[in-house]
């Protein structure tokens, strides 16, 4: 069923010492859909996936998956329901990728009959089967990640947690996982991923959320978050030389403004995107170019 709540977390919170990392944060999950969660570095991304994972306990808060509480619970079936690609990758780099996989299955308990025809499966899915005896530790990250997605998914969860699953990939990487995890959400594995990158949120996400300090400030489908703080970007260059940014809900009003501006401005008219959204609500720069226009 697409559209209910699989994970709901209220007022999740955790501090180290007098540092609050995550502040009271509410998250809902859609049962079937790619929820991305964002924000700058040091935001909390990791602290809250870590907390609804239950790999650190919250300090305060609840976190329902399937509406049991696991904050109370740790031992509850619901982690079963669980994947998890940290996001540094923890597999044992000295065995083959086959002994990683096996490994998670014996962890799992899955009978081995059972095992051996999810491995075959999942390695032909991933395109792993050339790797199988390959040391861990010879692999390029892209393929560490296709291993660790397939320990994350050997149980068979029905929400997987990836954490900054594209950090550091090179382009051709990046967007085969892209399908990969595509792949997955569409067999019906909830996906909930972290990202600094503001195309992947776009490209991939249904939903999205974004936490900076701690604090979730805005929370709903990429399209949501752009009409929120409207359509149309503008960006010019002020009289200092200055980048600004000017976001318009209507065409009209964006014309307007452009036609304000001096003579010889150099501005830029296109959609607003989730790096505009970002910039917004976390005031971090952004650099985005497109359909260059000089008013003449
Ligand atoms: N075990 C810890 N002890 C003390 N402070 C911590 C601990 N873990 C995280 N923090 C701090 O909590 C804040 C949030 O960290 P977190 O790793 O969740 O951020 P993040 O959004 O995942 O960042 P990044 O984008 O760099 O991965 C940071 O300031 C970090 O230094
Ligand atoms: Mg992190």
């Amino acid at each position: 069923m697409t559209g209910d709540i699989i994970v709901r977390a209220r007022g999740i919170t955790k501090r180290f010492g007098d540092f609050t990392a995550v502040d009271h944060v509410d998250v809902d999950v859609r049962r079937g859909e790619i929820f991305g969660f964002l924000g700058p570095n040091g935001a909390g991304k990791t602290t809250t996936i870590r907390m609804i994972t239950t790999l650190t306990q919250p300090t305060e808060g609840t976190v329902e998956i399937d509406g049991r509480d696991i904050t109370k619970d740790v031992s509850s079936p619901a982690k079963e329901d669980i994947g998890i690609i940290q996001q540094h990758i923890s597999l044992d780099k000295d065995v083959s990728v086959l002994e990683n996989i096996r490994y998670h299955a014996i962890l799992h308990r899955i009978p081995r009959k059972e095992a051996e025809e999810r491995i075959e499966r999942l390695s032909r899915m991933m395109g792993l089967e050339p790797y199988m005896d390959r040391l861990v530790l010879n692999l390029s990250g892209g393929w560490k990640r296709r291993v660790a997605i397939v320990c994350a998914i050997i149980h068979e969860p029905r929400i997987l947690f990836l954490d900054e699953p594209t950090a550091g990939l090179d382009t051709q990487s990046r967007h085969m996982l892209w399908d990969l995890i595509r792949g997955l959400n569409a067999n019906g594995t909830t996906i909930f991923l972290t990202t600094h990158y503001m195309d992947e949120a776009e490209e991939l996400c249904d939903r999205v959320a974004i936490i900076d300090h701690g604090h979730l400030v805005i929370q709903g489908t990429p399209e949501e978050l752009c009409m929120g703080i409207g359509s149309w970007a503008v960006e010019y260059r002020d009289s200092d030389g200055v980048k600004q940014y000017r976001y318009f809900t209507d065409m009209e009003q964006s014309r307007a403004f452009q036609e304000s501006l001096p003579l010889g401005s150099r501005v830029v008219s296109r959609n607003t995107n989730m790096e505009d959204v970002f910039l917004e609500v976390t005031g971090r720069d952004v650099v985005a170019t497109e359909e260059v226009t000089f008013r003449i």
